[in-house]
């Protein structure tokens, strides 16, 4: 449908009520809008008016104050309850100003007094629709965009693999068990293993959702400012407070609150905030008023707990508090299998962004992304794919497109501290030629010297999934 076309049959559409009991009014006006391509009803009485507006549902409602069966502001607030959206113009009589200011004051759209012009009321009467349709029109765009932004989180969380062997399985089967609990979430685990990507995914599944999810890095304040931050503060609170600011615990409000890093939190406020999760209420700096807290913490740290508990960095208290759940997720190394979906979705990614073909991965640096520790986990390799696609020429990233660090031992490269451990050398060949040959059995069993069944029966062991 054309723009001019669309134009005209929305024109056609815009419904006006008409609420007056004065049976010429309504006739004129019908006639009168009717031919400049308004669908006009009317009633005669408040108590029909409202039957007629659950009804017709009109973008615009022409509302007599001096109705006989009820006072007009109370029917205007009817209106209003009852449909928000329609754009209302208050008719009165001349001596009745008062009451057309009033109606302004409470949301009518304009007021227009009797006997009017029909040329200032049909202006009227279009820019309220106008106002109405623009109303739509961003309510419209605002279901689209949240449509979009929901597909997008759809799209990234089919690009968000690392749940494909044991261990993440486990992981993910907890945290969908656990997401919709409300119950306190610690995520464990080294720099870059995703423990935002999973704090992210609890909010999601849990029936806070339609909320945001705030997050707070304790490690990014210094310690004076992170109470602040996390309870806000009223102009003046100190130097420096040159404004209200509603910290992090209201801006979460009804949602989730992700502290991140907790171990870096101040031992004092540690104390004040565990309070917090006790009483369901706080204060902002500066203010009197103790105001109700409604999140869900998810709490987040890189540190070994129990060295952070024993060291005092966190309080046992808090510990015990935040830990109603304590989800691990392990270090990329541990989890090696996960490497080739990941590289599949950076390379995606990465590719989309530069807007261009994913590029393909040349056996020898297949090889090194799936035998490297990745001593930075997820975001080490998102980083060195990147890299990669970046600087791959031909449609291909060889060894000479990876970061240099990959080429240099790491101290973890070695097993189990020095000794060389069979089992994992032949677990990181499975995975190597699974790696190299896309996920093929077959290819993957010719590739080790051994028969399909013996490489089925081996990935068992090694709980690689099939
Ligand atoms: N499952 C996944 N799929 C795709 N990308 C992931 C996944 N997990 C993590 N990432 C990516 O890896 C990077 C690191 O993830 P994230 O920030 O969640 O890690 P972190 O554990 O919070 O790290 P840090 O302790 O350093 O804050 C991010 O860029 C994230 O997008
Ligand atoms: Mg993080």
């Amino acid at each position: 449908m054309g723009t001019q076309e669309k134009a005209a049959t929305q024109a056609a559409e815009r419904k006006i009520l008409v609420i007056d009991d004065d049976r010429v009014i309504q006739v004129t006006l019908a006639g009168w809008l009717g031919r400049h391509g308004f669908r006009v009803s009317a009633a005669s009485t408040a108590a029909a008016g409202l039957a007629a507006l659950a009804r017709e549902e009109p973008d615009v409602v022409l509302l007599d104050l001096g109705l006989p069966d009820a006072g007009g502001l109370e029917t205007l607030n009817e209106i209003h309850a009852r449909q928000p959206q329609a754009a209302v113009i208050i008719v009165t009589a001349q001596d009745s100003l008062d009451n057309a200011i009033e109606s302004i004051k409470r949301g009518a759209f304009h007021f227009i007094s009797k006997p009017y012009v029909p040329e200032e009321l049909l202006s009227l009467v279009r820019r309220a629709a106008e106002k109405r349709e623009l109303v739509r029109e961003t309510a419209h765009l605002r279901n689209r965009a949240e449509l979009l932004s929901r597909r997008l989180e759809e799209a990234q969380q089919q690009l968000q693999p690392g749940c494909s062997n044991g261990v993440m399985k486990e992981v993910d089967a907890l945290i969908r068990r656990v997401a919709p609990s409300d119950s306190n979430v610690f995520l464990i685990g080294e720099s870059g293993v995703g423990k935002e990507v999973m704090a992210n995914r609890i909010h999601r599944l849990s029936r806070r959702s339609d909320r945001t999810m705030i997050r707070l890095n304790c490690a990014a304040f210094p310690a004076n400012l992170i109470e602040g931050e996390l309870f806000g503060y009223v102009k003046g609170a100190f130097t420096g407070a040159v404004a209200d600011f509603p910290g992090m615990i209201a801006q979460a409000e009804g949602g989730t609150l992700f502290l991140d890093e907790i171990v870096e939190m101040p031992a004092d406020l540690q104390t004040r905030f565990l309070r917090v999760l006790q009483e369901r209420e706080f204060r902002a700096l500066g203010s009197t008023r103790t105001v109700q807290a409604d999140f869900r913490l998810i709490a987040a740290t890189n540190r070994p707990v129990a060295d952070a508990v024993r060291d005092g960095l966190l309080r046992r208290d808090l510990y015990y508090r935040i830990n109603t759940f304590q989800i691990e997720i392990p270090p990329l190394r541990e989890r090696k299998e996960d490497i080739p979906a990941l590289v599949t979705a950076f390379l995606n990614q990465f590719a989309c962004r530069l807007g261009k073909p994913p590029p393909q991965i040349a056996p020898e640096a297949f090889a090194r992304l799936a035998s490297y520790d990745w001593p930075g986990n997820i975001r080490e390799l998102q980083n060195a794919i990147e890299y990669g696609v970046v600087l791959a020429c031909g449609g291909r990233i060889t060894e000479k497109e990876l970061p240099k660090e990959l080429f240099s031992p790491t101290p973890s490269a070695t097993p189990e501290g020095g000794t060389l451990n069979l089992d994992t050398l032949e677990r990181n060949a499975i995975l190597l030629a699974l790696g190299k040959t896309s996920g093929n059995k077959k290819k993957a069993a010719q590739l080790l010297g051994i028969h399909r069944p013996t490489l089925y029966s081996k990935m068992k062991r090694h709980r690689i999934p099939p």
